[in-house]
């Protein structure tokens, strides 16, 4: 079969991201402008700058790419876009690109679900095998999902209340830590132990998880504290918290993996750049003989190099979208 080459773009949330993947597996080349600096200051992302910015800053990624990689734009089969979740006004606009450039270059236009995206960043890394467990740790979403086949998405398990990057995030915040949280408060824990007892989630037989209850538990104690005066070991808060969070996934990941047998196991999201889940994952792997796979940490976070790798399989089955596409920020998996 002829090689695929899909131009893939990225701007759900506050990175502007575009990349070649060749048959969605092999990165030709990322070009990708985070907007970090811009949200650190106001503590989270700014919906209304996000997308002022990917306006902006589009056109730029676009040309950096095509000069570095020095491939002529019409000779990709087809662009791809993230269509959700995400920011509705940050969507529109890889959205509008896309549509642009299919209409020019006459190329198939294809919308990618940014949960999927972050799964098929594996195939990146290590070609998958199913039927597989996926694990997807992000900023909105807690899943455990059974993967029969290429998008084919069985739920098993759901968070019930905060998403766990959500819960890292919100306990940046209480500890006075920048945005983005989660690198922040892994940063912090390593300084410190797990001496603080805060919430233990929900210690049931479920797949699903909650993480409100720790989240509450933080910021009551917080509070507390400095209704007393009483000092605060930051690095052991951050620590205590990132121990409960990761130990309840894997303990849910046991779960899973015992009740379905299943033999191979991705993790998908940005939590999956977390050290210490990285850790316990691959510790659970060895222990009951499961073939698990990772994202490189540069394919853990956002970028369009996973929407490429994604929209292959929607290449192969001619699954394509009109030039009336439109953004879906409440997307779900299925
Ligand atoms: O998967 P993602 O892009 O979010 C969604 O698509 O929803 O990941 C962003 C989330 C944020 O909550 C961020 O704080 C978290 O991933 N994150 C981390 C780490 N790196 C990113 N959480 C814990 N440890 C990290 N090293
Ligand atoms: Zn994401």
């Amino acid at each position: 079969m002829k090689d695929v080459f899909i131009l893939a773009i990225e701007s759900s949330c506050d990175e502007t991201s575009i990349a070649i993947v060749k048959n969605g597996n092999e990165v030709v080349g990322l070009s990708t402008n985070t907007q970090i600096p811009v949200h650190e200051k106001f503590g989270g992302v700014v919906p209304e700058l996000a997308s002022r910015m990917h306006t902006e800053n589009i056109l730029y990624v676009l040309d950096d790419l095509l000069e570095k990689t020095g491939f002529n734009i019409a000779n990709i089969n087809a662009v791809a876009v993230t269509c959700g979740p995400g920011l509705t006004g940050s969507l529109l606009i890889g959205i509008e690109a896309a549509k642009v450039i299919s209409y020019l270059f006459n190329k198939p236009l294809i919308a990618v679900n940014h949960i999927i995206g972050h799964i098929y960043a594996n195939q990146l890394t290590k070609a998958l095998s199913f039927p597989t467990l996926a694990l997807i740790v992000s900023g909105g979403h807690t899943n455990l999902v059974c993967m029969k086949d290429n998008y084919n998405f069985e739920i098993l398990g759901s968070t019930l209340d905060d998403a766990i990057g959500e819960a890292f995030d919100k306990v940046a915040r209480v500890l006075g830590l920048k945005y983005p949280g989660g690198p922040n408060v892994e940063a912090l824990a390593k300084m410190g132990n797990p001496t603080y007892k805060l919430p233990i989630p929900m210690n049931n037989q479920s797949l699903d998880f909650s993480f409100s209850g720790l989240k509450s538990g933080i910021v009551n104690l917080v509070h507390n504290e400095e209704q007393r005066n009483k000092e605060i070991n930051k690095a052991d808060l951050a620590c205590s918290f990132q121990n409960i969070a990761v130990d309840e996934v894997i303990r849910k990941l046991e779960l899973a993996i015992k009740k379905t047998n299943i033999k191979n196991l991705i993790v998908a999201g940005g939590v999956s750049a977390n050290g210490y889940l990285r850790t316990k994952i691959e510790e659970l792997a060895l222990k009951y003989s499961v073939n698990l796979g990772i994202p490189d940490l540069k394919y853990c976070t956002d970028n369009a190099a996973m929407i490429g790798a994604a929209a292959y399989y929607l290449y192969l089955k001619q699954d394509f979208s009109d030039l009336d596409l439109q953004p879906r920020p409440n997307k779900s998996l299925n």
